[in-house]
């Protein structure tokens, strides 16, 4: 009974990808991988100060589809439909120019090693940390999907429509707690959302501050179709700092999505909200954990998938 217990636990431990993960993967195969990335994403991010965001969400949006695997990087080619034209993605994720030049960098001073589904978790830490929030040990030795999944991009990321109950099982989906859940929305105190997915949140709901109603509706008009991009940042009072301004936006209900404002919207997670907003350390211990779980989200490891040699084609 004992020796079939742990060849079970052996077993458990075997299935579990992420045990493979390591934040020291590269120490020996590419010393340089990490110092390489930090320095052009700094640069990216003094450039232009969102390009924190886009790549934040673009670890994000890999994640959530198929497992941290790369697969949000693959183009659509004549035989290949990838995952860029899901709804939650066209016309809204970027940075693919900025990774492919960090990929390049990196194939330079270590050719075929580095993947690009690691590149994309050390991208959204450093640019986390280029905006002036807090650090963590990245988990590394993911490797790259050959496949990417369209409907499974429709399926399983997040709509602004949606209601806590329907946010709570969709990170649930995705092993991530209720906790996992408010701690990453917290990066929405970065970045810009165009107002087709705020226009129905700033014009129909109540729990809406109405002078921050006002205000956002004088550069998003009413009538669907009109100024569906116009841009509005997500937290309304800094938009480029990584802080837990956020949370204190929504105490003041001027969350800008519905989804972020339901995390304070009389239910299960009032509590976690007031302790973000008032406890910025709190915020910030959770975040990085947060990160690291979603991080292990099903990695591909070992010989399994590839070290793409270019992040927008396998090889
Ligand atoms: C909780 C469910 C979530 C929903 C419903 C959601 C939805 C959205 C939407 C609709 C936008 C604006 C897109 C546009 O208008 O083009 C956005 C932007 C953004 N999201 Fe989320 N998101 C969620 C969770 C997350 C998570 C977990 C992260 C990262 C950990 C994240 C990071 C970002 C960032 C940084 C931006 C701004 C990107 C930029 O300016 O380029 N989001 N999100």
């Amino acid at each position: 009974m004992a020796s079939s217990l742990s060849v079970l636990v052996i077993l458990c431990l075997a299935a579990s990808a992420s045990a493979q993960l390591s934040p020291t993967f590269y120490s020996r195969s590419c010393p340089r991988a990490m110092a390489t990335i930090k320095a052009a994403v700094t640069a990216a991010v003094a450039r232009e100060p969102r390009m924190g965001a886009s790549l934040l969400r673009l670890h994000f949006h890999d994640c959530f589809v198929q497992g941290c695997d790369a697969s949000v990087l693959l183009n659509d080619t004549a035989t290949f439909t990838g995952e860029q034209t899901a709804l939650p993605n066209v016309g809204s994720i970027r940075g693919f120019t900025v990774v492919d030049n960090i990929k390049a960098q990196v194939e330079a001073v270590c050719p075929r090693t580095v993947s690009c589904a690691d590149i994309l978790a050390v991208a959204a830490r450093d640019s986390v940390v280029a905006l002036g929030g807090p650090s963590w040990r990245v988990l590394l030795g993911r490797r790259d999907s050959t496949t990417a999944n369209l409907s499974l991009a429709n399926s399983d990321l997040p709509a602004p429509t949606l209601d806590l109950a329907n946010l709570t099982a969709a990170f649930a989906r995705k092993g991530l707690s209720r906790t996992d859940l408010v701690a990453l929305s917290g990066a929405h105190t970065i970045g810009l959302a165009q107002c087709l997915n705020f226009r129905g949140h700033i014009y129909n709901d109540t729990n809406v501050n109405p002078a921050f109603a006002t205000l956002r509706r004088a550069n998003c008009p009413a009538a669907a179709g009109n100024g569906d991009g116009n841009l509005a940042p997500l937290d309304t009072t800094t938009a480029t700092v990584f802080d837990n301004a956020y949370y204190t936006n929504l105490l003041a209900r001027s969350g800008l999505l519905h989804s972020d404002q339901q995390l304070f919207n009389g239910g299960a997670t009032d509590g976690l909200v007031r302790t973000y907003a008032s406890t910025p350390t709190r915020f910030n211990r959770d975040f990085g954990a947060a990160m690291i779980t979603m991080g292990n989200i099903s990695p591909l490891t070992g010989s399994q998938g590839q070290i793409r040699l270019a992040c927008s084609r396998v090889n």
